[in-house]
């Protein structure tokens, strides 16, 4: 399984004092040295942690692949096609939320999104849809030509007993499975951290996860590179 580090945490940080420090490109640069397999940023409509230069400067700088989480709507559309991201996961934006909460609802916005995938494929950028482990919602995505589908892990992170956390692995095991029938990449993401990695592991259409708020949180404490070689050591048991 491969990682991916999400870094908006650090421009929040950053961002909570209007301060330049700490910066999350050097963050990313730090990650990468220290083994992660990509650079996961959302440039939210409100801004309220990455920027635009931020994204910039990422794409210029990192050496191994940027996924760029957006939501389908016009501004965004064009910065990533003018940016050129390897990756683009689109995930559904509501203004309040404090983050993603949950997948896109590939049927209901299935012309929208069709439309979008097909701008970021014109500039030559792979697309991922962030979805519920939903084999309707999968289909879907295949159809109108998605490349990668990121299955939503919150529902398995917030589970308040084994038995629900159980069966919502159960139903990412199917959903996995199946997308990788559909010849969709698989990734996942949202809550994992280092306790719940050690189930999820066992995994194996999983191709990545998506990480953030646990691999910053711990880096606060014992820094970057020790915070994702943990992961890492983890991960590759
Ligand atoms: N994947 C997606 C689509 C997300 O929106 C997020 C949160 O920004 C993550 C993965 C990472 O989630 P977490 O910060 O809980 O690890």
């Amino acid at each position: 399984m491969r990682l991916t580090l999400n870094v908006d945490h650090i421009a929040t940080l950053r961002n909570a004092r209007g301060e330049e420090q700490p910066d999350p490109v050097t963050a990313a640069l730090i990650a990468e040295q220290a083994g992660v397999d990509g650079i996961v940023v959302h440039l939210r409509e409100d801004r309220r942690h990455i920027n635009e230069r931020d994204v910039r400067l990422l794409r210029e700088l990192i050496t191994t692949k940027l996924d760029f989480e957006m939501a389908a709507v016009e501004e965004i559309i064009r910065i990533a096609c003018d940016v050129g991201p390897e990756l683009a996961t689109i995930v559904p934006e509501k203004r309040q939320e404090l983050t993603t909460e949950g997948g896109i609802n590939v049927i209901d916005n299935i012309l929208l999104l069709k439309d979008t995938i097909k701008d970021l494929h014109e500039s030559e950028i792979e697309v991922s849809l962030f979805v519920e482990p939903d084999l309707n919602h999968i289909d879907a995505a295949a159809e109108i030509g998605a490349d990668f589908i990121e299955l939503h892990t919150g529902v398995f992170a917030n589970a308040l007993s084994e038995e629900e956390q159980f069966d919502e692995l159960e139903r990412i095991r199917i959903a996995s499975k199946h997308a990788k029938k559909l010849g969709l990449g698989v990734n996942a993401g949202h809550g994992l951290n280092y306790q719940n990695i050690k189930i999820f592991r066992e995994l194996t259409d999983i191709d990545e996860v998506s990480i953030g708020q646990s691999i910053i949180a711990r880096a606060v404490i014992v820094g970057i590179k020790e915070a994702v070689q943990e992961m890492i050591r983890l991960l590759r048991k």
